[in-house]
C-alpha cells in the first residue's frame, strides 16, 4: 500500500481551529486519507518571539511536506511584523494565487437574483509589484514605493493560467493590465501573456486595461472566465469578485508554486465571533477542495462539493448568510450537514465531476541553492544618461542652473519633472509641486561617471536615489515624463 501524503496543518488563530476541525471533520467522512501534520504557526509564535510567527519545526514540516493547509492568522499590529500570510507566500514562491468565485445555491446577490450565474477564476500574481513591500520615506512630504515586475515572474503566473485553462477546459484567458500607462511593468506583463498565449492555440485569449475590467465585472460578469493580472490589481479584482459571489466567505484561494503550495481562507480570524461556534467554514472548505484537486483526491473533491450544493440548496446556513426566515445553524452543524449528504448531487446546478486539478502534486525535493530564474538576453545594452532625485523647494529653474556648471560637454540636463510632469524646460505655472525633483541628464557616462557627478551634486542636493538610463538595443528602459 502506498504511504499517504503528508501535509502540514496550521489551524490559525482567532476562528481558524473552529473551522479547520470541521474541515477537516468533513474531509475524513468523505474518506480523505491525509495525512496531517499540525504546525506551530500564527500570532502566538509572533509572541513567543518567533519574528517570522513560526517555529523552525513548523518550517521544516512545510519544506519538507510541500503543503500547507492553513486557517486565518493574525500578525500582531505596530511592531514592525510583516503580514505572516504575505510573507510565507513569497518566501515559498507560491507564485499564483487562484481564486475560485462561483454562485453558490442560497447565497443570495444580485446576480443570482436577476439569474446570472457567475464562475469566474482569477489568477494573481503572488510575489512582486508593490507586494514586493520596497518603500522609502524620500523627503519628508514624499514616499515612493517601488513596483517590480519581472518577465519570469510574469511568465510563470501566466503560464500557470494557460496551463490551468488547458487541463481544466477554460476556453478563454484574459489579461487586466494598465499598460496605456505603465508601458515599462505592465507593457512587460501584457508582451509576456500575448507570446505565452501563441502557445496555447486552443484556447481565447485577450487583453483588457484593469479599469475597464472592474467595471465590466460589475456589468457582464458572465463575459469572463480566467483573468490574470499583477499583484495588487489582482488583489482588488479579487475582492471585487467576492463581492459579486456573496462576500469573502465563499471565495476560496489557492497560492500554487512549483515546490510548496498553500492552501487557505481568504477572511480573516473573525474575532468578533471567535469562539461562538458559528463561523462559516464554507472558504476555507472550498480552498481544501482546491487542494485534494491538486493532490489528486479528484473523486472527494466532487462528492464533498456536490453535497455542500445540496445543503446549500436546503437552505441551511451560518449566521453570515442566507435566508434569514430560516434559522441558522453552528459552524459543526453545518459540517455535520454536509457530511449527512455525501453521496447527494445539487438539484439546481450541474454537479461537480472528478475533474483533475492543474498540476499534479510532487514533493519537494530541498535545493541546494536559490534558483536564479532568467529569460534569455541577447539585447546590447547601453547607459545613456541617469535619473535622480532630488530633496529642493528650488523652481526648476533654479535647479537646472545649479546642475548645468556640472556637466561634460557630452551630457546635457533633458528635463526636471516634479510628480512626473516635467517643470523643466517646459511645463506649466499650474503644475504643484512637492519638494520631490527627477533630474534627467543624458549623455555617454560609464557608471563610475555617473556616481563621481552625482558625488559632486551631492554637496548641494540631497539625493535619495537614482536610476540608470540604459537602452535594450534600440529600445530605451525608461519612461519620459509626462509632457516630455
Ligand atoms: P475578518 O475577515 O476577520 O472579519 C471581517 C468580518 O467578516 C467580521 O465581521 C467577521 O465576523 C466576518 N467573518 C469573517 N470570516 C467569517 C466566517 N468564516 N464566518 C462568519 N463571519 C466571518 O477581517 P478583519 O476583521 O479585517 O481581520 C481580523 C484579523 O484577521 C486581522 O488580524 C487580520 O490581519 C487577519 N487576516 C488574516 C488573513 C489571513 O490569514 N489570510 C486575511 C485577512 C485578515
Amino acid at each position: 500500500m502506498t504511504q499517504p501524503i503528508k501535509i502540514s496543518v496550521a489551524k490559525g488563530d482567532g476562528i481558524g481551529p473552529e473551522i479547520m476541525d470541521a474541515v477537516l471533520r468533513i474531509f475524513d467522512a468523505a474518506k480523505v486519507t491525509l495525512d496531517y501534520e499540525f504546525i506551530e504557526m500564527g500570532k502566538t509564535y509572533f509572541e513567543q518571539g518567533f519574528g517570522t510567527g513560526m517555529t523552525p519545526a513548523a518550517k521544516e514540516s512545510l519544506e519538507h511536506n510541500g503543503i500547507l493547509f492553513k486557517g486565518p492568522m493574525e500578525t500582531p499590529k505596530g511592531k514592525g511584523m510583516k503580514s505572516i500570510n504575505v510573507t510565507a507566500r513569497k518566501t515559498w514562491s507560491t507564485y499564483a494565487n487562484r481564486r475560485h468565485f462561483q454562485s453558490l445555491p442560497g447565497v443570495e446577490t444580485v446576480f443570482s437574483r436577476a439569474g446570472i450565474p457567475i464562475d469566474i477564476t482569477i489568477v494573481r500574481e503572488n510575489i512582486e509589484g508593490t507586494y514586493g513591500g520596497i518603500e522609502h520615506l524620500n523627503t519628508n512630504d514624499v514616499a515612493i514605493c517601488r513596483r517590480i515586475i519581472s518577465r519570469p515572474g510574469s511568465e510563470q503566473v501566466i503560464r500557470f493560467a494557460f496551463e490551468m485553462a488547458r487541463k481544466e477546459g477554460f476556453s478563454k484567458v484574459t489579461c487586466a493590465h494598465k499598460a496605456n500607462i505603465m508601458k515599462l511593468t505592465d507593457g512587460m506583463f501584457l508582451e509576456t501573456f500575448q507570446r505565452i498565449a501563441q502557445e496555447y492555440p486552443e484556447i481565447i485569449s485577450n487583453d483588457i486595461i484593469v479599469d475597464d475590467l472592474a467595471m465590466r465585472l460589475v456589468d457582464r460578469p458572465q463575459e469572463f472566465e480566467v483573468v490574470v493580472l499583477t499583484n495588487l490589481q489582482g488583489d482588488i479584482m479579487s475582492d471585487l469578485c467576492a463581492g459579486l459571489v456573496g462576500g469573502l466567505g465563499f471565495a476560496p484561494s489557492a497560492n500554487v508554486g512549483d515546490n510548496i503550495s498553500i492552501f487557505e481562507a481568504v477572511h480573516g480570524t473573525a474575532p468578533d465571533i471567535t469562539g461562538k461556534g458559528i463561523a462559516n467554514p464554507t472558504s476555507l472548505l472550498l480552498s481544501g477542495l482546491m487542494m485534494l484537486r491538486f493532490l489528486g483526491f479528484v473523486k472527494q473533491a466532487a462528492d464533498i462539493e456536490n453535497a455542500l450544493r445540496y445543503t446549500l440548496e436546503q437552505g441551511m446556513h451560518t449566521g453570515d448568510f442566507g435566508d434569514k426566515s430560516i434559522p441558522s445553524i453552528g459552524t459543526e452543524a453545518f459540517a455535520s450537514a454536509i457530511i449527512a449528504n455525501l453521496g447527494q448531487k445539487p438539484r439546481l446546478s450541474k454537479p461537480r465531476e472528478a475533474v483533475e486539478g492543474v498540476a499534479l502534486f510532487t514533493k519537494p525535493i530541498a535545493p541546494l541553492k536559490q534558483k536564479m530564474m532568467k529569460a534569455p538576453d541577447n539585447a546590447v545594452k547601453k547607459i545613456v544618461g541617469v535619473d535622480f532625485f532630488i530633496e529642493s523647494e528650488l523652481l526648476g529653474s533654479e535647479i537646472a542652473d545649479k546642475i548645468q556648471p556640472h556637466l561634460a560637454s557630452n551630457q546635457k540636463l533633458i528635463m526636471i519633472s516634479n510628480r512626473g510632469t516635467m517643470v523643466w524646460p517646459s511645463g506649466s505655472l499650474f503644475t504643484e509641486c512637492v519638494d520631490h525633483y527627477r533630474v534627467r541628464v543624458e549623455g555617454e557616462m560609464s557608471q563610475p561617471e555617473i556616481f563621481d557627478f552625482l558625488s559632486k551634486l551631492s554637496s548641494q542636493f540631497y539625493i535619495p536615489s537614482h536610476e540608470v538610463l540604459r537602452t535594450y538595443d534600440d529600445r530605451a528602459g525608461f519612461s519620459l515624463a509626462q509632457g516630455q
